[in-house]
């Protein structure tokens, strides 16, 4: 039988995806919240002996942890054979050694958690930095897909003669990856955050490249200053102003406003985090990826 997925946060067209490509059937639950905000889970569907799969992007991540731990308990109860959890974007990647005194480091925490409520986890381009691979801190099969093939066939559908720009050593992965597949020049910058809200980032040396259409491209925009203080650089070398490219648009408070306002082209990103933004669609390469994984 083939498995049933439910979806537990905004990614409707995933999870339309998802059943229309790979023939999976929906499943219905409610989420009731009591007057003291505890949460009561209600399966409306059968899952006694079904391989589950649960659609949960991990932005603003706190607050949905609660609905996994109920809802994956309530589906054990229920005799749910194996829940997988698809999360487009899998958040805490971040925090992956102890950067202060007295902190500790949270993508192992988090890892742990996951693991110990799920059963496998597949992902999107996670902030994959001093941990090489999900499985040194998740204890689960943890799949990793990336969204270059789809961002390099944007590109070269959308921009002629493009120049890449990593804006720190962390972007380097993934911009050689859709350079190597557009045949197109990069260069990656050195960032240094001092702060929050604080960043900056080297001068780039691209005067050589006047007439290319420069595309900043980044895993994560969050408060988007990374991708501002690099527009800034960019802006004061080459004419064009640059089109910045994220893969998970997080944007918190003013960000995507405050980009928009920097001097850039346009800002695209995957639709692993549903936002205004969202022009490269990743849904497809999570069904084909079910499809192909299929037992
Ligand atoms: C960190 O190294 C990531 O790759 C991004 O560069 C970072 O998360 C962007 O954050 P922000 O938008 O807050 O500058």
């Amino acid at each position: 039988m083939k498995p049933i997925i439910f979806l537990l946060s905004d990614q409707k067209e995933l999870a339309e995806a998802i059943t229309k490509e790979c023939g999976y059937e929906r499943g219905d639950l409610t989420i009731h919240l009591f007057p003291d905000e505890e949460i009561c889970v209600r399966i409306n569907s059968s899952v006694k002996n079904r391989r589950v799969i649960l659609l949960l992007s991990l932005d603003k991540p706190n607050d949905k942890l609660s609905s996994l731990l109920f809802v994956a308990a309530t589906l054990r109860e229920l005799g749910a054979q194996e829940i997988g959890l698809i999360a487009p974007y899998l958040a805490y990647m971040r925090q992956d050694k102890q950067f202060n005194p007295g902190e500790g480091i949270s993508a192992k925490y988090f890892a742990s958690f996951l693991s110990n409520t799920v059963d496998s986890l597949v992902t999107i381009d996670p902030h994959l930095h001093r941990f090489h691979a999900l499985n040194e801190i998740y204890t689960i099969p943890a799949t990793v897909l990336h969204a270059s093939e789809a961002i390099a066939n944007w590109i070269k559908q959308h921009v002629e003669n493009p120049l890449l720009i990593g804006p720190d050593q962390e972007s380097q992965q993934w911009v050689t990856d859709i350079a190597q597949r557009i045949g197109a020049p990069l260069t990656v910058l050195e960032k240094q955050r001092t702060g929050d809200h604080s960043v900056s980032v080297s001068i780039p040396h691209i005067a050589q490249y006047k007439n290319h259409t420069p595309i900043l491209i980044d895993d994560i925009i969050s408060t988007a200053r990374t991708m501002i203080e690099t527009v800034k650089q960019v802006n004061t070398i080459l004419k064009q102003p640059p089109i910045c490219i994220g893969v998970h648009a997080l944007f918190v408070g003013d960000a995507y406003e405050a980009l928009l306002k920097a001097g850039v082209d346009k800002v695209v990103t995957c639709n692993t985090i549903r936002h205004p933004s969202n022009a490269i669609d990743i849904n497809g390469i999570i069904a084909q990826w079910l499809i192909s994984s299929a037992p």
